[in-house]
């Protein structure tokens, strides 16, 4: 029985939790892997592979980190399975009068499993005649219970009312369930699969690597320590981390941070951005994918003409990258991953960042005020 006020000797909980990660992904992602037959399988799925296949759009809905895990899984499932996804705030899904169809899911994301939100949202989309699956990190949590199918995230019990280990997680199985849907509905053939799941078998490991980022991030976080407002950016399947980045540091640290595409900056809050306001921009880079080699040079045009107005850049690079550290004020570089995969290794140094920032700010990092672990209220 897992003691939760066993911190393992760690300081806090939050800083403990960010360390399990590389567990709580195997443990998520290895007993629905079969690299032999470049296979994987989603036991508690429950969802007929023939209603798989006649799907027509996804919709995602969720609160908080876990809706920023939905927009990473809308990439994913977009990219590799080539079929329409929509992501939606639980809190504002009645609202939307959103038109479901019967070829449609509505997949609900939740570390608790309780949220409040959430939990309508689900009932909203059953009520509208939806099939619904649940990815939880709670066994038996009511939404999981109330859904039609689960994929339930094995990142261990979450403390920290700040969600790290499980957004992770969350992304992981999102991945796993695009390569699922790929091979049900034939859009991902067998070596395809094995590679992609191979890449995905590595991630645990390289999140290893990625954790030794934590002592600079300390540093990053004694320099910064004073400002009071920060920018976050990615392109991409970046944006959607650059979002966790900036509710992670909002919610532990109480600075204000916001996360924006790079892209739209030059639409209005590159005005913003001078000596007074850090930014926080993901540039990391796939060499082996077009795509990704285009975002990272915008990326590189984006922070020189920061620098020339007199911003302040932090960037999060691939190792070996030898132009950023000549170019921003800061530069930490993480293992090579494939572009759909580098989100899980992106959010680490982010997540670490903001629990120095706390943790420098003498503030209770695991029980920030106003917040509870899971919001049973709407
Ligand atoms: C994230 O760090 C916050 N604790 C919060 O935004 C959280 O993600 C949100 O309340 C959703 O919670 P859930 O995943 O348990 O449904």
């Amino acid at each position: 029985m897992v003691d939760p006020s066993d911190k393992a000797g760690f300081p806090h909980h939050m800083i403990k939790e960010i360390f399990e990660q590389p567990q709580g992904l195997r443990d998520t992602i290895l007993p629905r892997v079969s690299l032999e037959e470049a296979a994987v399988k989603l036991e508690d799925i429950r969802i007929p592979a023939d209603d798989l296949r006649t799907l027509r759009r996804i919709n995602i809905v969720a609160s908080g980190t876990s809706r920023h895990a939905g927009m990473v899984g809308q990439y994913m499932i977009q990219e590799l399975v080539n079929l329409p996804v929509e992501v939606d705030y639980a809190s504002e899904f009645e609202y939307r009068n959103s038109l479901l169809g019967p070829d449609e899911i509505t997949v609900v994301i939740t570390q608790s499993g309780e949220t409040a939100d959430t939990t309508s949202a689900q009932r909203e989309a059953k009520a509208r005649g939806s099939h619904t699956i649940a990815i939880s990190n709670v066994v038996d949590s009511t939404i999981a219970r109330e859904a039609d199918g689960v994929l339930y995230t094995y990142a261990g019990k979450e403390v920290s009312i700040a969600s790290t280990k499980a957004f992770t997680a969350q992304m992981a199985v999102l991945f796993l369930f695009s390569l699922y849907l790929g091979q049900v509905r034939g859009k991902l053939g067998k070596d395809q699969r094995r590679h992609l799941l191979r890449e995905l078998l590595e991630i645990p490991n390289k999140l290893d690597p990625a954790l030794e980022c934590a002592e600079q991030c300390e540093h990053l976080a004694e320099t910064y320590l004073k400002f009071d407002d920060f920018l976050f950016m990615g392109r991409g399947i970046h944006y959607p981390v650059a979002m966790d980045g900036a509710l992670k540091l909002k919610e532990v640290s109480y600075v204000h941070a916001e996360g924006y595409p790079t892209g739209e900056t030059k639409h209005g809050p590159l005005a913003l951005i001078d000596e007074h306001l850090p930014v926080v921009i993901l540039a990391t880079c796939d060499r082996g994918d077009p795509g990704s080699v285009i975002r990272y040079e915008k990326n590189v045009a984006n922070i020189k003409s920061f620098k020339q107005q007199g911003g302040r850049v932090i960037a999060i690079g691939s190792e070996g990258d030898a132009v950023l550290p000549k170019l921003a004020d800061h530069t930490v570089l993480l293992p090579q991953a494939p572009e759909l995969l580098l989100p899980i290794l992106e959010i680490v140094p982010l997540q670490i960042f903001a629990y120095y920032i706390a943790v420098k700010r003498g503030l209770d990092v695991d029980r920030p005020r106003n917040l509870v672990k899971s919001v049973t209220l709407e």
